[in-house]
């Protein structure tokens, strides 16, 4: 959708932009791609992590003697938090083995921040590969062994070796490294109610709550073992044990933007906190707030407000939606 989110974009006078819920940083690339100085926000540490790999980071790349260095078991012993904790969960015995191993040699072994970055930024990609439905939402790692007749091809890529995996994607992100011209950064753990301003626009994806479901989407159940890769000494204290998956202990800022109870208050705090800034905002046509209740809290704040659709299916889904954006300024 980047090229008909652009379309609407382009013709906007700006030069410097807040991507508050900065997610896989694709939109923020765009704009970094359209020569603005970005600022890319995200609650979830993983997450800030792909953004410093390719929105802040303007040049480093990682050769493949340096990922070579990052894969090897070099001088045992390793920890082994990853095996004990999440054994028959999600991945083999040996692919916890490695994940412990490659965490730790990343930390050890990497010293520039961006090649840290772009390291485990490739790590998550592998990982999500490797899991069905791409989620760490349910403990289904007998989805993987179960012999039955299968009539997809995922579990080609579910058995793909990490190594394989790791040297296709840090090509991947070398790929996306580039510098425009700007000092872009991105801004660590910020909730959105109260993410720095300073910015001519502010670009608005929020987690989406659906009319139909009770709870919106809740990225740190679907990703919580991302966030633990990227917080590895503090992941034994996170851990909800009373789960099956072992997500994290949520949080209140989380919940904020998934909870149907709460989200019509957050996206009223949200608007008020950027309502100096043009505002643009994606939402889904079929969600909470709906169209309507979205404009009439806008048509409040600033003077004009348009609305665009385009008909979306998303991956996993059977409903086609009408994404929607709202430019308000
Ligand atoms: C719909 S996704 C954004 C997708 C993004 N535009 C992209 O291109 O990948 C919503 C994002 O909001 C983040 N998030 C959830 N609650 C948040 C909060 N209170 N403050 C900041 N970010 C939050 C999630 O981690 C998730 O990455």
């Amino acid at each position: 959708m980047l090229p008909w989110l652009w379309h609407h974009l382009k013709p906007i006078n700006f030069d410097s932009v807040l991507d508050v819920f900065g997610g896989t940083a694709s939109v923020s690339l765009l704009f970094k791609l359209n020569a603005k100085k970005v600022h890319y926000n995200d609650l979830l540490l993983f997450n800030q992590i792909i953004g410093k790999a390719v929105v802040e980071n303007k040049g480093v790349r990682v050769s493949n003697d340096e990922l070579t260095l990052v894969l090897t078991e070099h001088n045992p012993p390793y920890p082994d938090f990853i095996q004990s904790e999440f054994d028959d969960v999600f991945f083999t015995q040996e692919e916890n083995a490695f994940l412990d191993r490659v965490v730790s040699n990343i930390s050890m072994l990497l010293d520039d921040e961006y090649k840290r970055a772009i390291v485990l930024a490739a790590l998550f990609q592998s990982c999500l590969s490797k899991r069905p439905y791409n989620l760490f939402h349910r403990a289904n790692y007998y989805m993987r062994t179960a012999a039955v007749e299968r009539t997809f091809g995922n579990k080609t890529t579910w058995d793909k070796p990490f190594p394989f995996l790791m040297h296709q994607f840090v090509k991947e992100y070398n790929n996306a490294v580039f510098d425009n011209g700007r000092e872009n950064c991105v801004i660590g753990g910020q909730n959105a109610l109260s993410a720095p301003n300073g910015v001519d626009l502010v670009y608005l994806d929020p987690p989406y709550v659906s009319k139909e479901k009770g709870r919106g989407t809740d990225y740190l159940d679907f990703y919580h073992f991302l966030e633990g890769l990227s917080d590895y000494k503090g992941w034994p204290t996170r851990i909800n044990r009373s789960k099956q998956h072992k997500p994290m202990v949520s949080l209140d800022a989380i919940d904020a933007f998934a909870s149907r109870n709460k989200i019509i208050d957050s996206f009223e705090a949200l608007f008020s906190r950027f309502h100096t800034n043009t505002m643009v905002l994606s939402y889904q046509s079929d969600g909470v707030p709906s169209r309507n209740e979205i404009i009439e809290l806008l048509v409040g704040l600033r003077k004009n407000v348009e609305v665009h659709a385009v008909e979306h299916q998303y991956a996993l889904s059977k409903n086609l939606t009408n994404e929607l954006l709202f430019i308000a300024y």
